[in-house]
């Protein structure tokens, strides 16, 4: 008989976090072998992916094909899309789509329609490819899948959980064998920073749209993974290309309410106000900007509407529906987007019969996290997925409905990578650091600076920029920086001072980006380079892991 042996320690489960499409995702494929779990820094329905509109790109038609879906991602991401990668994404687009009807999310359907789908069209796509449910496809998708991971067994989901930084060779001083071995995360309602250890760790954390003062996004877009892996030593890419949405609803008491293109997809005009010339109706000027109207990609769209706001002096441009009701009837337009009709009629818009004021506003980051095509970034036991990474899919602009689909392809590359790599032992773990700390005085501090740096951004850095108004938001940026850098280390950390710091981070990843870009490109236009380069590549930022003292 052999002799009893000591109980091994149990492999560490692999840490994702975030609890969008990208996250959930991952964490799906992941559970069929191993335990996850699961972060989210508010509640688990918070995060772009419910608030998605229009929907998620299948190329699914008999009119389409894997090479015009390439072709129109190309021509959005303005010459520096990286083609394995939107071919890669394309060629998996229909088994994407059906996997997600197969984890129960309802779809707007229509029986003639491929697997049963109605499809719709938006800005940049030659044909209908989009699968949606009705104009609240995020919201229809983040509760199927929510609902799957939260019965699943190996799926722990924590919510209330901030993600501060990750646990690296650095802190074991092993730095000649770089690779991720956890996290540390502050537990918001124990108030208390617990070390996480991990066999990977899956960055999804979202994009950064929080870091300018008018945006699309929800508050947890805090670009907290992009800064996380920055820090530890990772590249980041494309960082100046922000897209901004050509038609945010503007009105006092909406802050951040999307008017979804594929309005414009079925038919909507983008107007001035209505003069006694034009009989009321409010005169169209996309068809003077692009060929292709209303239906131009988004950044040409946010720069004409920009151009048109400054030429006439006014606060927004209007978005009329009309003319929907007059092709297809009342009831499609009701039908098809119920959300955006009921929430304007409670604003007093009854969008059948009247124009919609909207403007643009920071909608999406295009750059992020360099992965390939497996989610894994420069530091091994670490990777990042959907909008928190660079893949390349979307170059100097991103193609509408193509980043719920990165999500979910690259989510089950990324998950079977990790399973490919295998579990990683237990080992000790350095605490979190508080001995040198107290808690903080002077909350203002926090609250003035976060205001400062959106203000500043959308000032300095917005849909026109200038390399005079870029540097002035570096220098602004470095003594915000380091004002936060020193509080950061003085004080306990919240949540707050943890999403200015990473706020701070992409901002600065941003302008040093911009800087280096002398062309006019995609979705980042300088006054003082108008015209693109003959030849032009990614921007990528590379920065050696600094030792600190937590
Ligand atoms: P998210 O869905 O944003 O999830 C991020 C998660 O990370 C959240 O759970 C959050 O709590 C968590 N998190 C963040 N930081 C931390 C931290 N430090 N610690 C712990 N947890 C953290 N794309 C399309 O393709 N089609 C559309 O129709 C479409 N419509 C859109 C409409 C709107 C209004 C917006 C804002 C975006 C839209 N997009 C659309 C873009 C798309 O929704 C997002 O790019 C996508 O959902 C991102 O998914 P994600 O999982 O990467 O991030
Ligand atoms: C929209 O519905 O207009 C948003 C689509 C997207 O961001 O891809």
């Amino acid at each position: 008989m052999s002799p009893p042996t000591a109980a091994e320690p149990s492999p560490s489960p692999v840490v994702v976090v975030g609890a969008g499409l990208a996250g959930l995702a991952t964490a799906l494929h992941l559970a069929r072998s191993v335990p996850v779990v699961v972060l989210a820094k508010r509640s688990l329905g918070e995060g772009a992916t419910a608030w998605a509109q229009g929907g998620i790109v299948g190329v699914l038609g008999e009119d389409d094909s894997i090479a015009s879906h390439v072709r129109d991602t190309q021509d959005a991401g303005a010459g520096i899309v990286d083609e394995h990668t939107a071919r890669f994404i394309a060629e998996h687009s229909a088994e994407a789509v059906a996997w997600l009807v197969e984890a129960g999310v309802p779809f707007s359907p229509d029986p003639s329609g491929p697997l049963g789908l109605h499809l719709t069209r938006e800005g940049g796509h030659a044909v209908r490819r989009i699968a949606h449910a009705a104009d609240a496809t995020g919201r229809a998708i983040h509760e199927a899948l929510l609902a799957r991971a939260r019965e699943h067994p190996r799926i722990t989901l924590r919510e209330r959980w901030v993600a501060v930084d990750l646990l690296t060779s650095r802190h074991l001083r092993r730095e000649e064998s770089p690779r991720c071995y956890g996290v540390y995360a502050l537990d918001m309602d124990r108030g208390h920073v617990q070390t996480l250890p991990a066999s990977a760790v899956v960055l999804a954390t979202g994009g950064a749209g929080k870091v300018y003062r008018y945006t699309t996004n929800p508050d947890t877009a805090t670009g907290d993974g992009i800064a996380m892996a920055w820090r530890a030593g990772c590249r980041v890419a494309n960082m100046e290309f922000i897209q901004f949405h050509p038609t945010c609803l503007y009105h006092p008491q909406e802050r951040s309410f999307l008017i979804t293109e594929a309005l414009r997809g079925e038919g909507a005009w983008l107007t001035l106000p209505h003069t006694a010339a034009d009989g009321g109706v409010g005169t169209r000027f996309m068809p003077a900007h692009d060929e292709r109207g209303e239906l131009a990609p988004r950044d040409i769209v946010a720069r004409a509407i920009d151009f048109e706001m400054k030429k006439h002096g006014l606060d927004h441009v209007w978005l009329d529906a009309r003319p929907i009701v007059e092709a297809k009837g009342e009831a499609f337009l009701k039908e098809h987007f119920p959300t955006i009709h009921a929430r304007c009629l409670q604003l007093g818009i009854d969008i059948a019969r009247a124009p919609i004021p909207v403007v643009p506003a920071a909608h999406y980051t295009c750059g992020g996290v360099v992965t390939d095509l497996d989610g894994r970034t420069d530091l091994p036991g670490l990777y990042a997925v959907g909008e928190t990474s660079y893949t390349g899919l979307h170059g100097a602009n991103r193609l509408a409905s193509n980043s719920l689909l990165e999500c979910v392809v690259i989510g089950r590359t990324c998950a079977q990578s990790i399973l490919r790599e295998g579990p990683v032992q237990r080992e000790p773990l350095p605490p979190w650091d508080e001995s040198q700390v107290e808690d903080a005085d002077e909350q203002v501090v926090i609250a003035h600076n976060w205001d400062e740096l959106r203000l500043l951004m959308w000032n300095y850095v917005g849909i026109v920029r200038t390399t005079r108004r870029l540097e002035r938001a570096l220098h602004r940026i470095k003594l915000l920086r380091d004002e936060i850098d020193e509080y950061y280390a003085n004080f306990r950390v919240n949540r707050d001072l943890l999403e200015l710091r990473n706020l701070v981070a992409c901002a600065e990843l941003i302008v040093r980006s911009a800087l280096r870009r002398h062309e006019s490109r995609g979705l980042h236009y300088s006054r003082d380079f108008p015209d693109p380069l003959p030849v032009s590549f990614p921007t990528v930022l590379t920065r050696l892991a600094r030792s600190r003292r937590r």
